[in-house]
């Protein structure tokens, strides 16, 4: 996709409610943004599809929905109080603050190459729990979900006597306060992650690192995304977090180039290692900090070893609002039709698109025509395929092209020939062949479940 394109993008999120800025009326509040009637549908559909693959289907991994904030503890013992920062600069002409690492020796804003040496700022947004302001109150909104399924290891084990391996997945909100947020819903100051943290044997770690990066490619795959726009990354040492013995990054060929969609990280045993009391106990091998305030050991037996053992941890974790951005640019088409004329059509894929199915009336002022548009709608929206939409502009064509727009795959169009023929028949317009099917009226439930399952 070219760079006048993505405007294009970004201005069609807006013109049919994707993505508006946050606080819009108020001049915005950068790096943050609000999903609208279309952008809710569609990031709640992205979810279900990586909930579905990352539990439902598989019969080794729990759920979890933790708080957001978070004990100031946690992060503290994770590290992150100590390490989780960016690099950054300031310009000492224009005072402009950036991350050392996104610039080139010279300051984006007025072009000086006088700027300050790079010092480390930590991205984790600070907040108070309770009446009084002091720094015993002190918490912060999470900068991953990922610390709450480690502290919450051991009460998921108890509850469900999972032996390794085995994973709990978690969807929600995360935090950075991020120094310089770009490129719309890529780099975000509050966004939401889909985080796996898959438990196994030590010394099986490289086993399963392997398994999980060719395991959510072909996710990605399955979402839409072209083998040809994905890369792998195999993150450098000096490029790795500090929990991180291994990374690699699935990347997407954004308009601005290959960029991150998803880490698939090997934690080893670093963080439950962290969270441990009594840590000498274990044979760890990440480089832990003794812990004075964990009351328990994040241990499970190993039956075949016959001892307690602290697991390895595999993390694949993908950002929603960026995989979102990959999603609509993969699917983003202008259309050549002929004659002059040109559509652009979202290509998205059926189970991810927000509106399912639009029911169009030939002619809105036809009370015959509205009346069974109406008595449609409310048959096909209880058939549980997701969301129908009835137009009412009564004009055809426009009804199409704002459909091809926001990507609804099946146009169902009520005219004349419904109510004048029997056995009573619509017809259904595919959005990406713009092909027309007439199929019976008592065949569409059918019809349709089997379209969508
Ligand atoms: N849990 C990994 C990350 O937030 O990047």
């Amino acid at each position: 996709m070219a760079a006048t394109q993505m405007e294009q993008l970004v201005s069609l999120c807006k013109r049919r409610g994707f993505i508006f800025q946050n606080s819009d009326i108020y001049g915005g509040l950068q790096g943050l943004y609000d999903y609208g009637p279309l952008g809710v549908e569609l990031k709640n559909n992205i979810k279900a599809a990586w909930w579905r693959a990352m539990v439902y289907e598989r019969d080794d991994v729990e759920g979890l929905d933790a708080a957001i904030i978070t004990n100031r503890k946690v992060l503290h013992y994770s590290g992150h109080e100590d390490t989780f920062s960016d690099p950054m600069v300031d310009c000492k002409k224009c005072k402009g603050r950036f991350r050392a690492d996104h610039i080139d020796g010279k300051c984006p804003n007025c072009g000086s190459t006088e700027l300050t040496e790079p010092r480390p700022f930590n991205l984790m947004l600070r907040t108070q729990l309770g009446p009084v302001v002091n720094e015993d109150a002190v918490a912060y909104l999470r900068p991953e979900t990922a610390q709450a399924i480690f502290t919450q290891f051991k009460n998921v084990v108890d509850a469900t006597s999972r032996k390794l391996p085995f994973g709990i997945a978690q969807i929600g909100k995360s935090f950075r306060n991020e120094i310089t947020p770009k490129n719309f819903i890529f780099r975000v100051r509050e966004f939401e992650q889909a985080e796996l943290e898959f438990f196994v044997k030590p010394g099986e770690d490289e086993k399963w690192h392997e398994i999980w990066k060719q395991n959510r490619i072909q996710w990605w795959r399955d979402q839409g995304i072209e083998s040809d726009n994905l890369k792998i990354y195999d993150q450098q040492p000096d490029e790795l977090a500090h929990y991180a013995k291994a990374c690699t990054d699935i990347e997407y060929k954004f308009p601005w180039g290959f960029d991150e969609l998803e880490g698939v990280a090997n934690r080893r045993d670093y963080d439950l290692g962290n969270h441990t009391k009594s840590q000498e106990e274990f044979n760890l091998e990440a480089k832990c900090h003794e812990n004075h305030d964990s009351t328990t050991k994040l241990c499970i037996r190993d039956d075949d070893e016959n001892k307690w053992v602290i697991p390895f941890v595999i993390e694949p974790s993908m950002g929603i609002d960026r995989g979102m951005l990959a999603i609509l640019v993969e699917a983003y088409n202008e259309e050549d039709l002929g004659n002059g004329n040109s559509r652009i059509v979202m290509k998205i894929k059926k189970h991810l698109a927000p509106i399912k199915v639009a029911i169009v009336p030939l002619k809105k002022n036809s009370p015959e025509i509205m009346a069974k548009c109406h008595e449609l709608k409310q048959k096909l929206m209880k058939l549980g395929i997701g969301r129908v939409a009835l137009e009412n502009t009564g004009n055809i064509g426009k009804a199409y092209r704002r459909h091809d727009e926001i990507g609804t795959p099946l146009c169902l169009t009520v005219d004349f020939e419904t109510l004048e023929q029997q056995p009573e028949s619509v017809t259904l317009r595919d959005r990406d062949t713009m092909e027309q099917i007439r199929v019976n009226t008592a065949d569409l439930p059918a019809y349709l479940r089997e379209y969508f399952a």
